[in-house]
């Protein structure tokens, strides 16, 4: 993206701006670990130490490609305007914007100064993120997060970005959580059923559930909620996923960021220590939101354990706008991306789930009843077995369970710490887990490792810069760049087809990269990525029904030096038989894409836009808006 100002971009990129990456890559210290072997591709990741095996690789791989895609479009070319893109066939439209109405009571969004605070909360949340669609008897209901709040559009121009109100933090709060509106598809495209009795809005004030292990724990007792079973609010809602029994998750990820301090606050030692590794900040600072300077409950000085009660999966029930929202501790608190399930043979509900930042985990979790549909599925994601992933350097790995016996915490405290449970049993630290998805068409699951920039890199007294635990962040075989800017996906498949065994083996699907400008080593990428089809820092992931899988990036879009060709942020599409990768869309500059679902035909597909640096999509001199688009076949053909 074009880092021209902190507050327009994406909370990840704000979080990597303000811990700068190295900016002397030295090849010759690039490990040569890297992977070698051979994979599930039975070859195409030919990733080798030498130019000449990636150089023959490359080309042979994408001849043979060219004949036998499974992906019905050409490849689009790389754009760097303000428009989205998709390729000849298909046709996009914009479905909803943030601040479009959900109820005909909302205030009109206003192009200069968006919508007031009074009626924020009536339409579309901000900075559209993971969305899944829901359908029953003919009803369709979108589900979409809106990830987070951006200060400098929202807030009058002359405050530049700062809060100087309760009034404006509540307008900040209301955008954003997740946003439930039917939708129908008639002679203008898709659009929100306005005053539909689906439609909702849940934001960082409203009243939630906690259950699972750490309820009703003193690290979870608030001024607000004394009992630590109820917290009000879910927080930057990253990813999403969905349950069998038709309920959305929504994924609490950077939710550090709206926690500050007036003053100097008293912390104890597992406050402090919590803190620390979670980043919420023990400054007197105003911060990038300054919720903390009119809001007691997000000043950690009067009220330490309330970040305590973010950082979980939260579960909605779509169909019923009056159920109160789970907070889930049994699955972990830390910064969740997505969840992606998936069900053992037995019937056990298994849920994958990323951490993201730098040098973090990768987890799942099993649950200890089995699915049955019709069934009572109320407590079915209360209780159950957290695990992390071990990848180990020969291709296979290990679920390691996170139990008291073996983390010396108990079993609340390993659902709020759950980050520190990682540490005690020696996780592979990553390269910042987005998305996980699970393939519908074999028994295999893949994550978006998306970039770390840290990753191998020297601090300033020589020493190998650490992930927030302190682990030195050395490459590794499914993490093996130094200075990675381009991030790679890493899949696995479980032992015995079941997704609930704890053994498994992997392999890296593709690492980005860019041949054009590295014609040799680890920074070319994979031998499926070519000139054809270059992109950086995988983020939002979907496979569709027919094993297709949707590669969306959040990447850098300066279009130059080691990011030359790549162009705007985009989406692609993946084969995971023959390793080809495809550019299916392209986002404006500046923006984001991310959320991808379906209709329940299959014949669109709704992609968010997120954090759109051009005035997208209502053009020149409009405020840039995220949004998003549905994309079909001209013929209405399926498209996923
Ligand atoms: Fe919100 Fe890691 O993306
Ligand atoms: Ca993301
Ligand atoms: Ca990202």
């Amino acid at each position: 993206m074009n880092k021209i100002d902190q507050q327009d971009m994406s909370f990840d990129d704000w979080d990597e701006q303000n811990f700068p990456r190295e900016t002397v890559q030295d090849f010759d210290r690039v490990v040569d670990r890297a992977i070698s072997r051979r994979g599930f591709l039975g070859g195409v990741l030919a990733f080798g130490s030498g130019a000449a095996v990636m150089g023959s690789g490359l080309l042979k791989v994408s001849t043979a490609m060219a004949s036998t895609s499974r992906v019905a479009c050409e490849a689009l070319a790389p754009p760097t305007d303000g428009a989205v893109h998709v390729p000849p066939g298909y046709s996009w439209h914009t479905q909803v914007r943030w601040g479009d109405p959900l109820f005909s009571d909302a205030p009109a969004f206003d192009p200069a100064t968006g919508i007031p605070t009074e009626g924020s909360d009536r339409v579309f949340g901000e900075n559209t993120d993971g969305m899944e669609l829901f359908h029953k008897g003919g009803t369709e209901l979108l589900v979409v997060n809106s990830e987070y709040p951006n200060p400098k559009i929202n807030l009058p121009v002359e405050q530049e970005g700062a809060a100087v109100s309760a009034d404006d933090i509540v307008r900040l709060q209301n955008y954003q959580g997740v946003s439930v509106m039917e939708v129908a598809e008639g002679e203008n495209g898709w659009e929100v059923v306005v005053d539909s009795p689906y439609n909702r809005r849940i934001h960082h004030r409203t009243p939630m559930i906690i259950d699972g292990p750490a309820a009703g724990h003193d690290l979870l007792k608030t001024d607000d909620d004394p009992t630590g079973t109820a917290s009000l609010g879910t927080f930057n809602n990253c990813g999403s996923g969905r349950t069998p029994w038709g309920t959305y998750l929504t994924c609490e990820e950077n939710f550090n960021g709206y926690f500050g301090t007036t003053e100097e606050a008293d912390l104890d030692e597992v406050h402090a220590a919590g803190f620390k590794r979670y980043g919420v900040s023990t400054k007197v600072d105003p911060g990038r939101y300054n919720y903390h300077g009119f809001d007691a409950r997000f000043d950690i000085s009067k009220n330490p354990n309330e970040p305590h009660r973010a950082g979980y999966i939260v579960e909605i029930d779509p169909w019923n706008p009056d159920a109160t929202p789970v907070k889930h501790t049994a699955l972990g608190r830390f910064k969740h991306e997505n969840a992606a399930y998936a069900l053992s043979p037995k019937g056990n509900v298994v849920v994958y789930m990323g951490d993201d930042e730098r040098g973090e985990y990768v987890y799942k979790w099993v649950s200890a009843g089995v699915y049955v549909p019709g069934g009572d599925t109320s407590t079915l994601l209360s209780d159950g077995q957290l695990f992390v992933a071990k990848f180990n350097d020969d291709g296979t790995g290990s679920w390691i369970a996170l139990t008291p016996e073996d983390t010396g915490m108990s079993e609340a405290e390993i659902a709020v710490f759950t980050r520190m449970a990682g540490t005690a049993v020696s996780a592979t630290t990553m390269d910042r887990p987005e998305w996980i998805a699970v393939n519908p068409t074999a028994v295999e699951a893949y994550c978006c490792l998306t970039n770390n920039s840290r990753r191998g890199a020297l601090d300033d007294d020589g020493n190998i810069r650490t992930n927030a635990a302190g682990e030195p962040m050395v490459p590794n075989a499914p993490n093996p760049r130094e200075v990675n800017r381009y991030g790679q996906i890493v899949r696995w498949r479980p032992h015995n087809d079941d997704h609930g065994a704890s053994t498994f083996d992997w392999d890296l699907y593709v690492m980005a990269g860019n041949p054009t400008v590295h014609t040799e080593g680890p920074y070319a990428g994979s031998a499926n990525i070519n000139a054809g089809n270059l992109f950086n820092s995988p983020d939002g992931m979907q496979i569709d029904t027919t094993g297709l899988i949707w590669i969306q990036t959040d990447g850098d879009d300066d279009n130059e030096g080691d990011f030359a060709g790549m162009g705007n942020n985009q989406m692609l599409a993946g084969d995971p038989v023959t390793g080809e990768i495809r550019r299916f869309l392209t986002g404006p500059n500046g923006c984001e894409v991310t959320g991808l679902t379906w209709s329940a035909d299959r014949r669109t597909m709704f992609v968010g836009i997120q954090h759109p640096g051009a005035p997208f999509p209502d053009g020149e001199g409009s405020l840039p808006r995220s949004a998003i688009v549905t994309v079909k076949r001209d013929d209405n053909a399926l498209v996923g």
